[in-house]
C-alpha cells in the first residue's frame, strides 16, 4: 500500500537525503550519484548541488529507454491551429526526430555547453529541438514566439548565443506570426553578433528571405538518425529562461540536469496521478517554464503521450478546447485561469456539446485561480468527478512546489494551492522576517534547498542572491504572499514585488517603464498592476509629460502601447493611462510607488504616512483625474 502524504511528507524533510536518494532511482543514470545534495542559502557558504558525481542525459531518459518496450506506441500528437488531420509521432519516430535535428546542430559545431536560442511556433520541432540540444549538452534558450525582435536580441546577446533555431513562421489563432522576419530584425539589433547560423523549419511554406551562408533550412541538411547522447554532469546547464524581475533586464533563470530532472518526473508523475498510455495535454507555449517542466520534461521523462496544440483554446470558438479533448480522448489537462475564465464567460454550452469522458484530472496554474473559476472548472468541465489540482510554482523553483494531490478529496478547496510536494518547506514571514506560526499571512518563503532549484541567473551569480536570498537572509523568497489557514492549506495572495501577472505572463514594471519612457512626448513614468476580472491583472501608467506637451488622448495610448509591442511584444499593453503633472517623490526624487498603488485600488484615504513626500500637492491631483475618469 502507498504510504500517505503525511507519512511521505514528514520522511522527505526527516531525512532528505535518504529519500531524495530513493528518488533519484526514477531516472537511468550513466553514473549514479555520489551525493544526494549540498545547499547553503546564506551568505557564507551560498551553494546549491543535487545529486553530485551522477551523470546522465535527459534526453535519452525521455525517449532512448522507453524504446525496448514502447517504440511503437505513440509519444505525440500533434493538433494543427485549426482543426484538420493530426499529426502523430511514436516513441521511435520522435528518437528519430530528435537524434537528426541533433547532428545537424553537430554539424554546424555546436557543442556541450554552447548556448541555442529556439524562437519557435508550437509545433514538435519545438520539442524536439529542446531534446536535440540535451542530447548533445548544448544549453537551451527557448525565447517565446510572441515575444518582439528587441526582446529576442536582448535574449541572444544576453547568454551569446551561437546558433538560433526558428520555423518561418507560426500561426496562432488564425493569425500569421512572422518567425523568421523577427529573427532577421533581431540578428541585425543584436550587439554582440554571436549566432553564426539560423536553422529554419518550414512550417506553413512561406517563402522567407533566408541569408546565404548563415540561414539554412533544416530539411535540405542530410539526415542522420544515429546520434549517441552526451554524458551529462548531474550539475550541468540543461537550460536557461528568461524571466522578468522586479528591477531590470529579463533574467536568465538557469537549470540544470539531474535535480530537475528527478523534481519534474516526480511531480508529474504524483500531481498528475500520471497512469501509463494515458493522454496528457498542457496547454502552455513551450516558451515558458511550464511548456519546459510539464509539457516537455516530466511528461516525457515519465513516457506519457503528449498532446501537443499549436493555436489557442478559444479559436475559432470556445469549443475549440473541449473539441480537441474529444478528438484526441485527453485524460489529464493541464491549462491557466485566464483561459478557463475566458472559457467560462462563453457559456456552458461550448463545453457540454463535447464529450469529456476521457478527462481525470484537471490543472490549473500561473496565477490565482477565483474559487466562481475554480468551481466551474470542476463542476462543468470535470463534471464533478475530475480532481482539480491548482498549481503554484515559479520560473525558478522549476516545478511544482504547492499543489493538491488528486487522490485526497480534502485537498479538493476552491482557490487555495493546500500543501507543499515532498521536500518543500514553505513558510510564510511577517514584516520583521519573523515565521508566522499556524493560520496566518505573510511572504512565502521556502527554507531548503530542492532538486528543482534554479541554480543561478546566468552570466550573474551575485543577481541571483540579491534577488532571492537577501530580503529574508537564510530564506528562498519567491515574492509572493500568500496565506495559511488553520487547516495548513496555503492561498496565495499574489506579487509582494513589483512583478505583474497579466494572464499568467510576468512582467516587471521597471521593464515597462523604460520602454515607455522613450517616447519622446513622455518625460517619466511609474507602472502598477491593478486587479483585472478576466487577466488577473493589468497595467495602469502614471505618465508626466516633457515640458511644453500636452497629453493627447487619441493619439499618445496608440503610440505608447506600440512602442511596448515593439520593445517587449503584445503580452506588454498598457489597460489605463493617468496623466499627470507630476509623480509623488521622496526628497531624494525617488517614486514612491505605494502611493500610486493605493490610488490605482481606489484607497486614496488610506495613503499612510507622507511626511517622506516632497510634492504632496501632486497626490491631490492625481486623485482628481482618477476620480473624474480622466485617464484614458
Ligand atoms: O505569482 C505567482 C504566480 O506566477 C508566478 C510565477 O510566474 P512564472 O515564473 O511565469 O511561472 C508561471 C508558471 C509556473 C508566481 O510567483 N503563480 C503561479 N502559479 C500560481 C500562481 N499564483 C497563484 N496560483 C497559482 N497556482
Amino acid at each position: 500500500m502507498m504510504p500517505s502524504y503525511e507519512t511521505e511528507y514528514q520522511r522527505s524533510l526527516s531525512d532528505p537525503a535518504g529519500f531524495w536518494a530513493e528518488k533519484a532511482d526514477i531516472l537511468t543514470w550513466h553514473t549514479p550519484p555520489q551525493k544526494t545534495f549540498s545547499a547553503s542559502f546564506h551568505k557564507e557558504d551560498f551553494h546549491i548541488k543535487w545529486y553530485e558525481g551522477g551523470t546522465l542525459n535527459l534526453s535519452e531518459n525521455c525517449l532512448d529507454r522507453h524504446l525496448e518496450t514502447r517504440s511503437h506506441e505513440t509519444a505525440l500528437i500533434f493538433e494543427p491551429d485549426v482543426d484538420g488531420p493530426a499529426k502523430t509521432y511514436t516513441f521511435q519516430e520522435m528518437h528519430k526526430e530528435v537524434c537528426q535535428i541533433a547532428n545537424h546542430l553537430r554539424g554546424l559545431g555546436i557543442k556541450k555547453g554552447d548556448r541555442v536560442t529556439l524562437y519557435m511556433p508550437m509545433i514538435p520541432e519545438a520539442i524536439f529541438s529542446m531534446l536535440a540540444c540535451a542530447r548533445i549538452g548544448a544549453i537551451h534558450a527557448v525565447v517565446f514566439g510572441g515575444f518582439s525582435a528587441a526582446s529576442l536580441a536582448d535574449r541572444l546577446d544576453d547568454c551569446e548565443s551561437a546558433l538560433l533555431i526558428t520555423a518561418d513562421q507560426g500561426q496562432r489563432g488564425g493569425k500569421i506570426v512572422p518567425l523568421k522576419e523577427n529573427v532577421d530584425k533581431a540578428l541585425s539589433l543584436s550587439q554582440k553578433k554571436t549566432v553564426q547560423n539560423v536553422l529554419v523549419f518550414q512550417h506553413t511554406g512561406a517563402t522567407v528571405s533566408m541569408e546565404e551562408g548563415r540561414d539554412l533550412y533544416a530539411h535540405a541538411l542530410p539526415a542522420n538518425a544515429d546520434c549517441p547522447a552526451v554524458e551529462m554532469g548531474s550539475e550541468d546547464p540543461l537550460f536557461i529562461l528568461y524571466t522578468s524581475g522586479s528591477t531590470g533586464k529579463p533574467k536568465g533563470v538557469l537549470h540544470t540536469t539531474g535535480g530537475y530532472g528527478v523534481y519534474t518526473t516526480h511531480t508529474f508523475k504524483d500531481i498528475f496521478d500520471y497512469k501509463p498510455g494515458e493522454r496528457y495535454w498542457c496547454t502552455a507555449d513551450v516558451g515558458w517554464i511550464t511548456g519546459h517542466s510539464y509539457l516537455v520534461y516530466g511528461p516525457l521523462l515519465n513516457g506519457a503521450t503528449l498532446v501537443v496544440h499549436e493555436g489557442v483554446p478559444n479559436y475559432p470558438d470556445a469549443g475549440r478546447i473541449w473539441q480537441i479533448v474529444e478528438k484526441h480522448k485527453v485524460n489529464i489537462l493541464y491549462t491557466a485561469p485566464t483561459a478557463i475564465r475566458s472559457l467560462m464567460a462563453k457559456g456552458d454550452a461550448h463545453v457540454t456539446a463535447h464529450d469529456r469522458s476521457s478527462l481525470r484530472i484537471l490543472g490549473t496554474v500561473g496565477e490565482p485561480i477565483n474559487p466562481t473559476a475554480w468551481t466551474w472548472y470542476k463542476d462543468v468541465v470535470g463534471e464533478n468527478r475530475c480532481p482539480v489540482v491548482d498549481t503554484w510554482w515559479q520560473t525558478e523553483t522549476g516545478g511544482i512546489l504547492i499543489s493538491p494531490l488528486p487522490q485526497d478529496p480534502t485537498r479538493q478547496k476552491a482557490g487555495s494551492v493546500t500543501k507543499p510536494f515532498y521536500g518543500i518547506q514553505p513558510a510564510l514571514l511577517d514584516e520583521q522576517g519573523q515565521e508566522i506560526e499556524g493560520a496566518g499571512e505573510g511572504a512565502l518563503v521556502i527554507k531548503h534547498s530542492w532538486p528543482g532549484q534554479m541554480r543561478t541567473v546566468y552570466g550573474d551569480p551575485d543577481r541571483f542572491f540579491d534577488t532571492y536570498f537577501t530580503t529574508y537572509p537564510g530564506y528562498y523568497f519567491s515574492g509572493d504572499r500568500a496565506m495559511r489557514d488553520e487547516a495548513g492549506d496555503y492561498w496565495i495572495r499574489g506579487r509582494m514585488d513589483d512583478v505583474v501577472n497579466i494572464s499568467g505572463h510576468r512582467l516587471g514594471t521597471a521593464e515597462v517603464e523604460s520602454a515607455l519612457n522613450t517616447h519622446n512626448c513622455i518625460s517619466e513614468t511609474a507602472v502598477v498592476g491593478i486587479d483585472d476580472p478576466l487577466t488577473s491583472q493589468a497595467l495602469m501608467a502614471f505618465v508626466t509629460l516633457k515640458k511644453g506637451k500636452t497629453w493627447d488622448a487619441e493619439a499618445f495610448p496608440n503610440e505608447l502601447n506600440h512602442i511596448l509591442r515593439d520593445v517587449i511584444g503584445p503580452i506588454a499593453k498598457v489597460k489605463i493611462f493617468v496623466p499627470a503633472g507630476d509623480l509623488p517623490k521622496t526628497r531624494s526624487g525617488k517614486i514612491i510607488r505605494r502611493i500610486l498603488r493605493k490610488l490605482s485600488e481606489g484607497q486614496g484615504d488610506q495613503l499612510g504616512d507622507l511626511s517622506t513626500l516632497a510634492n504632496p500637492q501632486c497626490v491631490e491631483d492625481i486623485q482628481k483625474t482618477l476620480k473624474v475618469g480622466k485617464s484614458v
